[in-house]
């Protein structure tokens, strides 16, 4: 099969690398030639675990290639698959499709013979409806199909996820387009991934449908951490006990400082405003939305209290800026309320990032960027992990209550156990545990 790619970012960039690898011919897209001439000199301009190789080995063995031309991609393509950003609309919170409106338009300007348009972006029902309207307004003699085909990855583990999906979702009623679709997931269905093929629209609301659901359950466990404190229970072990039931499920049950990303908040808001629009509003979700919002807002008190009530004057090292582990994506991060809160109430900022720096340099002011958990916490009056990156999972705790100024740690993903802070000589406090 011949895919094009449009648009190369975290979701293109991973899933024409792993289509090349099941043995497809592909070429990705970007209208940002400065990201086409990085990957094109073997760069990647994406911190994502294992893809360098992935990438580098698939454009070796001439399955993968980069290029800033979309005519170029798309004219022989049997298959072109739409991945570009659908980010919030300033204003409203409604996704704002013009990125896949304009793509659209293009590839069809440039399509020949049957060709299989398919939607990997997380877009808002109908939008599939739109495209396929504007693909025939272009070019009323175009052969085509619309399909839907959403994405599930994770970032920080894209590649496993896409190589090894719980499912694999596919909307559309054209007969041609289901096995175009099917042969280019072949190799997943000979591993029995199981396909869901249904209509356009209901594709399109799984993906809103399941990251609304993925957003509910971390902030059902966020409140009830919140009772824990207030209560003095343990919310780790509420999670165990509740999440061993499999109705229930023991994952995205990890309480935190609120979930971040490029996509949980903004689709979370845009399935709101599209179940506002339908005369079918969301209420769990809008409260979700709120909930959640609020709660990155307040962790900045969590720290504030940890420091008896004021950190005017006072060091804060922060430790993980980046919305998760594992990526240098900084969008809607936990960390870019955290930090500016912090700074409002009088404290100056310390903070590292193992692969997140370059995009928080961007994004925060007046923040002192070090190179390491030890440099970060150094004079610090108190050490905020905010991110849960694996080498901060067992710091020399010695060697950092050597270089601080005061032995005080706000653990925001519960990654130490508070007994062993005590036995260290630290003050504690973690989310909904007892200290
Ligand atoms: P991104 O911002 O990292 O990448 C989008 C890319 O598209 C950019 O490089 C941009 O230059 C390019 N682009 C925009 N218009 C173009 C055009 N007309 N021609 C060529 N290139 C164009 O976005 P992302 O994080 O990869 O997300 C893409 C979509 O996938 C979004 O709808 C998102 O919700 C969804 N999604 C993302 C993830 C994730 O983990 N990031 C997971 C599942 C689904
Ligand atoms: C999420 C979904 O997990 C993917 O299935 C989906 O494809 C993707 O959004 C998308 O649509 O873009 P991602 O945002 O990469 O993936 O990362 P997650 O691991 O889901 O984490 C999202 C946020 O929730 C992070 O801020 C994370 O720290 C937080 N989280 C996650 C928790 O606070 N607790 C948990 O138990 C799990």
């Amino acid at each position: 099969m011949r895919v094009a790619m449009i648009g190369t970012g975290y979701v293109g960039l991973v899933s024409g690398a792993c289509f090349a690898d099941f043995g497809h011919e592909v070429i990705c897209v970007d209208k940002n030639v400065e990201k086409v001439e990085t990957l094109r000199s073997g760069g990647i301009p994406i911190y994502e675990p294992g893809l360098d190789l992935l990438v580098q080995r698939n454009v070796r063995e001439g399955r993968l290639s980069f290029t800033d031309d979309l005519t170029e991609a798309v004219r022989d393509a049997d298959a072109v698959f739409i991945a570009v950003g659908t980010p919030s609309r300033r204003g409203d919170g409604f996704a704002d499709l013009s990125y896949v409106y304009a793509a659209a338009r293009e590839i069809a300007s440039v399509m020949n013979g049957y060709t299989v348009v398919v939607t990997k972006s997380t877009v808002p029902v109908g939008t599939g409806d739109e495209v396929e309207r504007i693909i025939r307004e272009t070019r009323p003699d175009a052969d085509f199909a619309v399909v839907s085909n959403p994405e599930f990855l994770r970032e920080g583990a894209a590649i496993d996820d896409f190589k090894h999906p719980d499912r694999v979702v596919v909307g559309t009623d054209d007969e041609r387009a289901r096995t175009v679709m099917h042969d280019i997931y072949r190799p997943l269905f000979l591993n029995e991934t199981p396909i869901v093929f249904t209509s356009r629209r209901t594709s399109e609301l799984i993906k809103y449908a399941a990251n609304a659901f993925l957003a509910l359950k971390i902030t059902f466990i966020n409140e009830m951490a919140d009772l824990c404190e207030a209560v003095g229970a343990n919310v780790q072990e509420v999670a165990r006990g509740v999440g061993l039931d499999n109705r229930i499920g023991g994952k995205f049950l990890h309480a935190g400082p609120g979930y971040g990303g490029s996509c949980f908040p903004k689709d979370t808001l845009a399935l709101t405003r599209t179940a506002q629009e339908s005369g079918a509003p969301l209420r769990l979700i809008e409260t979700v939305v709120e909930v959640n919002d609020a709660r990155k807002r307040s962790m900045a008190n969590k720290v504030i209290a940890a420091c008896d009530g004021d950190v005017s004057g006072k060091t804060v090292a922060v430790l993980g800026l980046t919305f998760k582990p594992n990526t240098d994506d900084m969008r809607d991060a936990p960390s870019l309320e955290i930090v500016p809160a912090l700074q409002k109430a009088g404290a100056r900022i310390k903070a590292f990032d193992p692969a997140g720096t370059l995009e928080a340099e961007k994004l925060l002011t007046g923040v002192d960027f070090v190179s390491g958990p030890y440099f970060c916490a150094e004079n610090a009056d108190v050490l905020v992990i905010i991110t849960e990156w694996n080498e901060f999972r067992a710091l020399d705790l010695e060697r950092i209550k050597s270089v601080m100024r005061a032995p005080v740690i706000v653990d925001l993903r519960n990654i130490y156990s508070p007994e062993e802070m005590a036995s260290a000589g630290f003050a504690y406090s973690s989310v909904g545990r007892p200290t």
